[in-house]
């Protein structure tokens, strides 16, 4: 498995270009499924991820291009599988977003259910309820989800959480349903508003995506065909970036940065002493000593991002005070608190809340990657340590970040992949 070895205190100069959203990427990639014909999507990252959900839909029988220059077509016209296997489920959750299009398109799918992850159970239950509201019959047994209707009618569902891969689902689920759809509590996150553009140039009829009510007017099956889309830029990649420039007390431009999708992050960065300015390239972030700690809540969109908490906790680890940060989205997110402790942090936990007392310097020293977004905390840990940090199991990183140490090299961090195919 490989691993990063990074030497850490050089500050990030230069310009970065912000790749294509992973989390917008996977339900676009979903959409395909819903009609026969072949899509390009532009602008999708290269990355893990996406080649998992390229092989779950050759698995269908869609015909699937490399990702050649973030571009991947997917040819639909022979999708005739609609059963996903816990092979291909269980290395990416994101897998059950295939549930919703391909009842749509078949009335029928049998996904295996996606198995829980470092960061938490991660039920689907909202999902499922969902799908029943719209007439489907949903069993659930030898670890497979398995989904069926004669036909699919509008229905109101009410999401007991805004769940971002359940509104997506749903949304999806509903494209062809009699009458219309209403989900209210849905989630407002940037991606389901990307998702709403490319349904509603395929020809579906879909509105309200950004606010809390989305409403779906079921369209016949024809008049849905295969379109060209552009995948919208990774706020969470750009954000980690911005995290960079700050704790390195660097001077980074971030270009495509999307940053209206990134208030909530802006404002803390801000508050930390960060000095962020748009310039007509993009965002210019620039780090400056001390950095004031601050204190961080996750929440859904447009609060600040669980997503990026890890990244903050990084830098809070050498704010110049003590900051608490809570998880209210995920039950085990700070899986990278043991990690940074041994680069010196000084973190204590209980269920919900970190406790962090700034440190004046991190040390470089051998660490873990966890899941995708600990992983990223940890590079940026190791980015303003002193000395060597080694990082092993940084596929998690791979599954979400686009040539992270490239990127980063770039801007003048010194960062090794070492590749060791023996362990
Ligand atoms: C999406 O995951 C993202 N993944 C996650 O990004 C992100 O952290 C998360 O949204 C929250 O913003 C993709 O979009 C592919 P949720 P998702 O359903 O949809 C509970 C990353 O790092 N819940 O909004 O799986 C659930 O347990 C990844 O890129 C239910 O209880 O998240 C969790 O506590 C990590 N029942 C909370 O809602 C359900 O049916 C948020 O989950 C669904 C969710």
């Amino acid at each position: 498995m490989d691993k990063l070895i990074i030497e850490g205190g050089n500050r990030l100069v230069g310009t970065v270009k912000v790749s294509g959203a992973k989390n917008s990427a996977l339900p676009l990639m979903a959409a395909t499924l819903l009609t026969g014909g072949e899509f390009t999507l532009t602008n999708v990252p290269g990355l893990k991820d996406i080649e998992t959900f390229s092989t779950l839909l050759s698995h269908f029988g869609a015909k699937v291009s490399e990702n050649i220059d973030n571009t991947v077509t997917i040819d639909t016209t022979n999708v005739n599988q609609t059963d996903a296997p816990y092979e291909l489920v269980k290395t990416m959750r994101a897998s059950v977003l295939a549930l919703g299009p391909l009842l749509a398109r078949f009335k029928k799918a049998r996904v295996s259910m996606p198995g829980g992850c470092a960061i938490g159970a991660r039920p689907i239950d909202i999902h499922l309820k969902g799908l029943e509201a719209l007439g489907a019959k949903v069993e659930v047994e030898h670890g497979y989800v398995i989904v069926s209707a004669e036909e699919l009618t509008g229905a109101d569902i009410a999401l007991d959480f805004p769940t971002v891969t359940g509104t997506a689902n749903l949304m999806l689920a509903a494209v062809f349903a009699k009458g219309t759809t209403t989900i209210t509590g849905a989630a407002k996150e940037p991606e389901i508003e990307d998702l709403e553009r490319a349904l509603t140039d395929m020809g579906a009829k879909v509105e309200g995506a950004g606010t809390d009510t989305i409403k779906i007017t079921g369209v016949e099956a024809d008049a849905l065909r295969a379109i060209e889309y552009r995948v919208m830029p990774d706020r969470i990649e750009a954000g980690t970036f911005m995290v960079a420039a700050a704790m390195t007390t660097g001077n980074v431009l971030i270009e495509d940065c999307p940053k209206d999708n990134l208030q909530a992050l802006i404002e803390k960065l801000k508050s930390s002493g960060a000095k962020i300015t748009t310039e007509a390239g993009g965002l210019r972030v620039t780090g400056d000593k001390p950095i004031k700690s601050v204190d961080i809540t996750t929440a859904p969109y447009p609060g600040f991002p669980t997503d990026m908490q890890a990244q903050m906790m990084a830098m809070m680890t050498i704010s110049s005070g003590l900051s608490v940060i809570s998880e209210t989205i995920f039950e085990n997110r700070f899986m990278h608190v043991a990690e940074l402790r041994r680069m010196g942090a000084k973190i204590r936990t209980d269920k919900k809340n970190a406790v962090i007392n700034g440190v004046r310097e991190l040390s470089g020293a051998e660490i873990m990657a966890t899941d995708l977004r600990a992983s990223a905390s940890l590079v940026l840990a190791g980015l303003v340590a002193n000395g060597k940090t080694t990082i092993s199991r940084i596929y998690h990183l791979d599954r979400g970040y686009e040539k992270i140490e490239d990127k980063l090299n770039k801007l003048g961090a010194d960062i090794k992949r070492v590749h060791n195919d023996n362990k």
